[in-house]
């Protein structure tokens, strides 16, 4: 297993590079769901960085505690600088996230959301499905699991544009930060492996970046036994849309 990237040095800057590069699309797409997960109560947040989705679901779900795993000690003062008051509802873990153990189901209730966005990416799609094979325990049958990511869609757009941005992206990340990874993983082939179903898919730039709804509910139960009210974030998980696999690059 290769170490975790190292983006201590770039905590502060990041949220400047992102902006640069990307506008407001990246934070757009993590707040994608944000309505949806206004009723949740325990959450755990893979790699969020520096916080700013974070910072948002503190403001916007009062009761919610968090669990924050990241590789980066940097950015986990950053992010607990951000949630500002609220930081007294989120519990840092400084911890390679493909190692860390979740409490046992003994020593604390489940949680009901589970949020990566922007981290699957890190991973190659042996390390995601172990991960999500390791968290569906740890998980309620009503819990909703949020990714955002980038994907290279089909057709002209993914082949001349996604495809060379994705490339560009993991080179730059490797230079800097020392990440081993090089191509997207098949994240909803993982997921879904591990008994998660894909409830609702968005895009931003043209496919580029896409956020997503899970559940850990299976497909018949998701649609017989949880009623929309049982669900946390049940008000969106409506329309659900079949999975679509990003393609590898
Ligand atoms: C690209 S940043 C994404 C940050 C944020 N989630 C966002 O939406 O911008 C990836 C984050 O995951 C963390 N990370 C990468 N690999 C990790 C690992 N194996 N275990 C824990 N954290 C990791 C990094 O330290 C960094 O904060």
């Amino acid at each position: 297993m290769n170490p975790p990237p190292n983006l201590n040095h770039l905590a502060r800057l990041y949220r400047w590079m992102e902006l640069a590069s990307f506008g407001p699309s990246l934070q757009q797409c993590r707040c994608s769901f944000l309505a949806e997960l206004r009723t949740c109560r325990r959450a755990l947040a893979l790699g969020d960085g520096d916080g700013r989705f974070i910072a948002r679901l503190l403001r916007d779900n009062p009761t919610v505690e968090i669990d924050a795993v990241d590789a980066s000690p940097a950015m986990l003062q950053a992010l607990l600088r951000r949630a500002g008051a609220d930081a007294d509802r989120v519990r840092i873990h400084c911890a390679d996230a493909r190692l860390w153990q979740p409490p046992a189901p003994d020593d604390a209730p489940p949680y009901d959301l589970v949020i990566a966005h922007f981290f699957l990416d890190f991973l190659t799609t042996e390390e995601v499905q172990a991960l999500a094979a390791r968290l569906r325990g740890s998980v309620s049958p009503s819990a909703v699991w949020v990714v955002s990511e980038f994907a290279v869609p089909a057709g002209w757009f993914g082949r001349l544009v996604a495809r060379p941005v994705v490339w560009g992206l993991y080179h730059a990340f490797g230079i800097l930060t020392g990440l081993a990874v090089r191509q997207l993983p098949d994240h909803p082939a993982a997921l879904r492996e591990s008994g998660f179903t894909l409830r609702q898919r968005r895009s931003w730039l043209r496919g580029l970046l896409v956020s997503e709804l899970w559940s850990a509910g299976q497909p018949h139960l998701a649609n017989a036994q949880l009623s929309a009210r049982e669900m946390c974030g049940a008000n969106a998980i409506t329309d659900a849309q079949s999975a679509v696999t990003p393609s590898s690059l």
